[in-house]
Order: structure tokens, then C-alpha cells, then sequence
């Protein structure tokens, strides 16, 4: 879930057109039926103690999965611990979502080690390296997009199912970090429904900043689409960016966007005050959660 989730779809995203078994990742406290004891099931959980996470968790061992579970300890720590599963521990004490590169990682790792996929060292190792150095322009960069943002929707689109689970990303650090609604789509689909609605109502629409995330592997044709539908209907929004990945690997290139939307988040946050920390809701949410056992 949350800020632990998103590590998983970004894996399936990058693994979904390589891998030779079926990869799904679970939102919710259900896992699907056709999980089975010959189903290797990845509990990731930064605290250890989301009930949705610990439900499904519950439900892979019922059903005898080989079972990894990722975590920072709670309760998900303790009892794949005690029940003798893997536990793959990730440094505790910082919020979920800024915990997403050890999250990711030891995801991927665990499952090349478990011999699901391989070949990522050097897309890590590269991802890293572009990060570190495409910092500073990027901070510069995030900040005028989020001023163009400021007082505005954001819609972000992507454009190839890689970039799915980064918008998402985008979607969840404007949440969390900024305190602001997104909205996100994917293209084609968006083409096939959501062209009608944009606009409707007109308010929104004049404060809409479109935000298009493309890859040099986004067809030709879904450039094409998106260029058309920007101008079809470009009374619809304010202004539209098109940002493009950086780097080589795909694992560099997703991690190029994910990092420019982080730093849009936080600039966002810091133009309207917000400490980016803060997810009373969240919180006070989950204490409710707790109190209404059963
Ligand atoms: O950012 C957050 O704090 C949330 O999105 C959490 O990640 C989410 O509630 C799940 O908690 P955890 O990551 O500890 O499993």
C-alpha cells in the first residue's frame, strides 16, 4: 500500500513485458485466487504494520506461498520472522515514500535472487549515477514546473505501461508531500474516454497544468496522440509539459521522471507552506482504523 506499494508497481512496470510468469501486485487486503504454494508472494511493508498488508499476508501463508517479506519490522517483521520466511530489512525511521530506493531495490534484488528475473545491477548502478549528477538542473527545473503548478490541477499522462506506476508516483508525492489533489491517466486508454470529459467542468479545466511523461519507448503513435489530443483540446488546460526520461538503462530512465516529480512535490509543498513530513490524515485515519478492531 502507499508509499511501500508503489515500489512493486514500479517492478512490475519495468518487468511486465520481460518476465515468462504472471507478476501481480496486490492493493488491497485480498489476494487473488489463483495464488497457490507455488506462488513466491512479496510482502512489502516499510512499517511492518499495515492491516491490508498483514491480511494478505495472513492469506499467502494460509495458502503455503514461498514468502519474502520486505520491511523496516512491526509486525510483518516479527511474524515472517518467527514463522522462519525470509525478512529482508530495510533501514527504519524515515517516511515510506523517501524510503522508496531501499524498497525498490531489495525488491528487484530479492527477486533476482529468488530467480525471477536478472540483469539489473548495472540499470541500479546507473540510475544512482544519473541522480546524483542530474541533481542540481533538475532542482531547478522542478521548481518552475511547480510554479506553473502552484494553484493549479495537475494531470499527469503516461505514455507507455512503464511509466504507469510513475505517474502514480507523481500522483502520491503531490498527495502526500504537497497536500494537493492529481489526477493521473495513461495514453492510449486516456484517448478513449477522458478526451471527452477534459474541460468539464470549465473551471477546473482553465486551472489544469497537463503534465505528459514520455520515453523513448512510447510509440510514435502515442506521440501523435498525444500531440493531437493536446491540440483537440487545448481550451481545456493552461499549460501542458511534456517531460521526457534521462539515461540509458530503463531502470535509469524511470528513475530520471521519478525523481524530477519528487523534487516538484517538495517545491510544490514549500511554495504553499506545507511541511512536506506532514500526513496528519493519513495518521489519524489509521488510529481510527485501529480503534475499530474486527
Ligand atoms: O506515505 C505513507 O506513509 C503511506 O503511504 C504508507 O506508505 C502506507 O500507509 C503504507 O504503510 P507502510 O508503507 O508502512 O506499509
Amino acid at each position: 500500500m502507499g508509499g511501500s506499494g508503489i515500489s512493486a508497481r514500479i517492478v512490475h512496470g519495468l518487468l511486465l513485458d520481460k518476465l515468462g510468469v504472471p507478476l501481480f501486485v496486490c492493493n488491497d487486503y485480498d489476494i487473488p485466487a489463483a495464488v497457490s504454494s507455488e506462488t513466491l508472494f512479496v510482502a512489502v511493508s516499510y512499517s511492518g504494520n499495515t492491516e491490508e498488508t498483514l491480511s494478505a499476508y495472513a492469506q499467502a501463508r494460509k495458502r503455503g506461498c514461498c514468502i519474502i517479506a520486505i520491511t523496516s519490522g512491526g509486525e510483518l517483521g516479527r511474524s515472517a520472522a518467527k514463522a522462519g520466511y525470509s525478512v529482508v530489512p530495510v533501514p527504519a525511521g524515515m517516511p515510506p515514500r523517501a524510503a522508496l530506493g531501499h524498497l525498490f531495490s531489495t525488491l528487484l534484488v530479492s527477486l533476482e535472487r529468488s530467480g525471477v528475473c536478472k540483469g539489473h545491477q548495472r540499470g541500479l548502478e546507473e540510475a544512482v549515477r544519473l541522480m546524483r549528477a542530474r541533481r542540481r538542473p533538475w532542482l531547478v527545473r522542478a521548481r518552475t514546473i511547480a510554479k506553473h503548478i502552484d494553484g493549479r490541477l495537475p494531470i499527469v499522462y503516461s505514455t507507455s505501461r512503464m511509466l504507469d506506476a510513475v505517474a502514480d508516483r507523481w500522483r502520491c508525492q503531490f498527495n502526500e508531500n504537497a497536500g494537493v489533489l492529481c489526477h493521473t491517466n495513461s495514453f492510449p486508454e486516456h484517448n478513449h474516454n477522458e478526451i471527452v470529459g477534459m474541460g468539464h467542468p470549465e473551471n477546473p479545466g482553465r486551472d489544469v497544468v497537463v503534465v505528459a511523461l514520455l520515453d523513448r519507448e512510447t510509440r510514435p503513435r502515442t506521440r501523435y496522440r498525444l500531440e493531437s489530443v493536446l491540440d483537440i483540446t487545448e481550451q481545456a488546460y493552461h499549460l501542458a509539459m511534456r517531460l521526457e526520461s534521462e539515461g540509458r538503462s530503463r531502470l535509469a530512465r524511470v528513475f530520471s521522471l521519478i525523481m524530477l516529480g519528487d523534487l516538484v512535490s517538495v517545491e510544490l509543498a514549500r511554495l504553499l507552506g506545507k511541511d512536506a513530513m506532514e500526513i496528519d490524515r493519513i495518521d489519524e485515519l489509521k488510529r481510527r482504523m485501529a480503534q475499530k478492531r474486527g
